[in-house]
């Protein structure tokens, strides 16, 4: 929608003067987006749930007002969510090796509790206000659009229509796709590019480090038995009187600069040697991302504009649309296991039916 409307601009500016379409080109670029999955689009629930956008964004502003640290659970949500198995809300259910309630799940995967709670509150919220029609993968996706612009980063449309997957991730596939914090650029590289993401895409998401925690034992690696020599002195000294042992179960933040701030201060830490895990640091170290970690340091504004594109595949990785998937009464639990499914089907279908 907007690249069409911004071509119709610089058409009719063109017959004014060449010299003020060039301009408007430069702008139009500066929006540049990555292509639209098919089934998603830009005006999805406008009909269907119109209030979608505020209803969501009212709600984070009080949840963040009361703990801003619950924008960097929102924003790690869906990046679980995309990177195992597609943005299907996968992450959300019962069972899922990164879910609440997975017994089994590796213990460095620690999504915050509260950002499941939180996604189900605006589930809820917008079921009162549209009925059963917008799905938890979309709910997911704008929590982390609002989590970025509530901590001060870029504001951004997201394309929508996501639907809810019906099975989760086992523990092997979630492990299989999401690298341990103690690679290093060529595996974070190589992992990343199977889903089309390229050195700019992977440095640029590596920015959201830029808010959040972090415990000890996802960096203990590079202080014990000794401190990685490529990790700043004083930086590394203060980090073993936070984790005095290997085993000890403290938080520190990821962004020591700002750590409740989306900016770019987290590409200065890299370039002080003040990075906390060796898959951020070897972005300063390795020749293919040093370049673009420097750019990013110096130009918030080139980073915000990366990091949304990056942002924007990223959310639509292997997206259900369409027939795909359901939309879940409860994010945490599939359809088919509520007896309730079929009269909700009925429901739906009428529902739908009305609207045409
Ligand atoms: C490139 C590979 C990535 C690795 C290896 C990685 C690793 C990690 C680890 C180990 C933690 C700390 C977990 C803990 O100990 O509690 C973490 C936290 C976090 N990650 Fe990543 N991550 C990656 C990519 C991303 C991406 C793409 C995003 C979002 C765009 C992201 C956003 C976050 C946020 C916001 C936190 C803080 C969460 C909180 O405070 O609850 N990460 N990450
Ligand atoms: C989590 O820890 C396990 C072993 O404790 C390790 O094999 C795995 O690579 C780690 N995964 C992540 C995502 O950090
Ligand atoms: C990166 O890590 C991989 C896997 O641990 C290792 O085989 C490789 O040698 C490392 N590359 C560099 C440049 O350190
Ligand atoms: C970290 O945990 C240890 C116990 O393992 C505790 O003695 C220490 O005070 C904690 N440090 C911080 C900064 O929280
Ligand atoms: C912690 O350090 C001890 C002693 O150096 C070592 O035996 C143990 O395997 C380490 N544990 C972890 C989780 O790295
Ligand atoms: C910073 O990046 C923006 C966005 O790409 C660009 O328009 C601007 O010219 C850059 N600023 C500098 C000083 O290079
Ligand atoms: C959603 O499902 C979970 C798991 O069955 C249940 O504990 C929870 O109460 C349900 N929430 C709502 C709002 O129905
Ligand atoms: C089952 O579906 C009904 C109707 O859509 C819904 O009200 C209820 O919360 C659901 N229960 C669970 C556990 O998901």
């Amino acid at each position: 929608m907007a690249s069409i409307s911004c071509k119709i601009a610089t058409f009719s500016f063109l017959l004014i003067s060449i010299f003020l379409s060039i301009s408007i080109i430069k702008v139009c670029e500066a929006q540049a987006r990555p292509p639209t999955a098919k089934g998603l689009s830009y005006t999805f629930y406008d009909k269907r749930c119109p209030k979608l956008e505020s209803i969501v964004r009212t709600e984070l502003k009080k949840v963040f007002k009361k703990d801003i640290a619950q924008a960097a659970g929102l924003l790690r949500l869906h990046f679980h969510d995309c990177f195992v198995q597609g943005c299907d809300g996968s992450v959300l259910l019962d069972g899922s090796a990164s879910g609440p309630s997975e017994k089994d799940a590796p213990p460095n995967l620690t999504l915050r509790a509260e950002a499941f709670k939180i996604i189900e509150k605006l589930r809820g919220l917008l079921e009162k206000s549209c009925g059963r029609v917008v799905s938890c993968s979309d709910i997911t996706a704008l929590a982390a659009r609002d989590a970025v612009f509530l901590s001060g980063g870029p504001d951004y449309k997201i394309p929508l229509g996501r639907r809810d997957g019906l099975t989760f991730a086992s523990r092997q596939v979630t492990l299989d796709n999401l690298p341990p914090p103690s690679s290093n650029t060529t595996t974070i590289l190589n992992s990343l590019a199977t889903k089309n993401l390229d050195p700019t895409d992977v440095v640029s998401l590596s920015g959201g480090h830029t808010i959040g925690i972090s415990h000890c034992n996802s960096f203990t690696n590079r202080l014990y038995p000794t401190q990685d020599p490529v990790m700043d002195k004083t930086f590394g000294k203060n980090l073993r009187l936070t984790c005095p042992t290997n085993t000890t179960t403290n938080t520190t933040v990821l962004d020591i600069r700002s750590p409740n701030t989306f900016d770019n201060k987290y590409y200065v830490d890299l370039m002080n040697r003040q990075g906390l895990f060796t898959s951020d640091q070897d972005l300063y170290t390795d020749k293919r991302t040093k370049g673009i970690v420097t750019s990013f340091a110096v130009n918030q504004s080139l980073f915000f504009e990366k990091f949304v594109f990056a942002m924007l595949k990223m959310g639509q990785l292997s997206v259900l649309t369409e027939n795909q998937g359901e939309i879940r009464a409860n994010c945490s639990v599939r359809n088919v296991n509520n007896k309730s499914f079929l009269t909700s089907v009925v429901e739906n279908v009428a529902r739908e039916f009305i609207e045409m």
